[in-house]
């Protein structure tokens, strides 16, 4: 695995950036529930630790090698993966999760695609994103562009169309960030 500027941040990051809305993603992700999540693009396992009490078991799947450690030391299950191809078969989790690393991908189709496939049916993903119909968020994609970060941001409505027809689409947004929840229908 290449070294990247989140196997460089990784010690740092959750100092840096603390997770601080339990109680509102525990409502995204419609939890308590005893059910299996992967927090796809989770680096250091902030995010799924916290979530970790409230689930029957949870997995970290990231590309950097940096951000998996430090998701192992917090005793989190973490898996090297690519999201644009993901290494589970297809309907394995419950809950899907993607937080702040969709436009950090490489291909950002590609990953939505995966993401509802390890999503079971009756299950429920969500995606966190910095919502780019803010203008603040607009500028900080122009200065990611700048400093050549591997970033490509796309709209809620843009992340939303790369979904396939069946699956039901909620949009939430709020202090410049956007969340897409979106149910896969159970089977017939
Ligand atoms: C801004 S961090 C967010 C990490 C975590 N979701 C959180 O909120 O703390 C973005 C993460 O996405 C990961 N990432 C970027 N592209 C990826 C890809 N194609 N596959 C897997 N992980 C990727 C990075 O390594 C990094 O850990």
């Amino acid at each position: 695995m290449n070294f990247d500027h989140f196997d460089f941040l990784a010690p740092f990051y959750d100092r840096v950036i603390p997770f601080s809305c339990l109680e509102k993603m525990l409502a995204l992700l419609a939890l308590p529930a005893p059910v299996t999540l992967l927090d796809a693009g989770g680096g250091t396992g902030r995010v799924a630790k916290a979530l970790q009490p409230h689930l029957a078991s949870v997995v970290v799947a990231d590309l950097s090698a940096g951000m998996l450690a430090q998701a192992r030391q917090k005793g989190l299950a973490a898996a090297s993966a690519v999201t644009e191809l993901l290494p589970f078969p297809a309907e394995s989790f419950e809950r899907v999760l993607m937080v702040d690393a969709l436009h950090h991908v490489f291909n950002q189709s590609q990953t939505v695609r995966e993401l509802y496939r390890v999503l079971k049916p009756g299950g429920r993903l969500v995606i966190e994103e910095p919502d780019l119909r803010v203008f603040a968020v607009k500028l900080i994609a122009l200065a990611e562009k700048v400093a050549l970060m591997r970033s490509h941001f796309l709209s809620p409505p843009q992340i939303a169309a790369l979904f396939p027809a069946d699956a039901r689409l909620q949009l939430e947004a709020a202090d410049g960030n956007a969340w897409l929840i979106v149910e896969k229908p159970e089977e017939k």
